[in-house]
């Protein structure tokens, strides 16, 4: 096939450009620079550790979370990176509230190209004995959390303006988990995992309903990983530490680092044909499981 030559079967243009693969690099696929990401719960955790993501590759951050003070590491992301990062105090759980943070996040930084919804709680409460209010917050922060900032965020995306950096629409990642696919074992966190399950779902429907605009939504279900809260977890389940060590295949709890790339891939234009999916990393527990 000559180089560079539009495909046409019949009267379908299959591509302009069959080439773009030899000009569009691995490197270039994954930058982010330019673009605007939106992390909620991005002042501790997996949060923070996906700003650090987005950062080193170039984006600019508009971090929104409940927290009056960020994690210490929040000032190197302000300082180490050379891309604007500015914290939102916010509540994803309140419309309203979240409605105007976003409208700031915009006045501020002019578009929004991604979003990540970390923001996520995960109460630990026998099923039998759990009070409807305490449910009732699980649900508004997991999945109304997720589902207010991916229409706000969505609502920025499909309205602005095209840029060489960022054609059309933009990104939104969900962080599910393991939970949404398998119960937890030594934890009894059933409206966590009806949460997780929502926001898998959510992330299939909206992938479907807003390829229109250009915008891709999937969603990662991690395993165990060490934040703040699995820490918080297992200071009051002490078990819990073994389970997250011993538990995975892979026979160690995840690190940080280990879902850097994966959030980035998602962000970027290296997974420009991938949408409504949702990415496990897990050590290999939803396949089996050691104990
Ligand atoms: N740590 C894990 O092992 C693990 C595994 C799978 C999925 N997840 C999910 O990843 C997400 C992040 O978990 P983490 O371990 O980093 O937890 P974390 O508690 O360390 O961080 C969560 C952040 O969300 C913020 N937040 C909570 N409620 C909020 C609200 N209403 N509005 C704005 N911000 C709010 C918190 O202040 C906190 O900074 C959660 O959704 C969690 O369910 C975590």
């Amino acid at each position: 096939m000559a180089s560079q030559q539009p495909v046409s079967i019949g009267k379908v243009v299959l591509d302009r450009n069959p080439d773009k693969f030899l000009t569009r690099s691995v490197h270039d696929l994954l930058s982010l620079k330019g673009r605007t990401i939106v992390i909620t719960g991005g002042g501790r955790g997996l949060g923070l550790a996906f700003g650090f993501a987005v950062a080193e590759v170039g984006g600019n951050l508009a971090i929104i979370d409940l927290l009056d003070q960020p994690h210490d590491h929040f000032r190197k992301l302000e300082t180490e990176f050379g891309v604007k990062v500015k914290l939102y105090r916010s509540d994803v759980a309140n419309h309203a509230t979240l409605t105007a943070t976003f409208d700031e996040i915009v006045k501020d930084f002019g578009r929004i190209d991604g979003l990540v919804t970390a923001a996520g709680i995960c109460p630990d409460e026998p099923f039998m004995r759990r009070a409807p209010e305490s449910v009732a917050r699980c649900m508004n922060i997991n999945v109304l959390g997720t589902y207010y900032a991916a229409q706000l965020a969505a609502a920025q995306m499909a309205k602005q303006e095209p840029t060489d950096f960022n054609p059309r629409g933009g990104s939104i990642v969900f962080i599910a988990s393991i939970a949404a696919h398998v119960a937890s074992k030594g934890q009894t966190t059933s409206d966590y995992c009806a949460s997780k399950g929502a926001v898998v779902s959510l992330a299939k429907a909206l992938g479907v309903e807003l390829a229109a605009f250009g915008i891709r939504v999937n969603s990662i279900s991690p395993g165990y990983m060490l934040t703040d809260m699995t820490i918080d977890l297992c200071d009051r389940y002490p078990w819990l530490a073994d389970i997250m060590m011993n538990e995975p295949p892979m026979r160690r709890i995840g690190d940080r680092s280990d879902l850097k790339v994966p959030v980035v891939y998602l962000l970027s234009d290296a997974s420009a044909y991938h949408t409504s999916d949702d990415i496990l990393i897990t050590g290999g527990i939803h396949a089996g499981r050691l104990m």
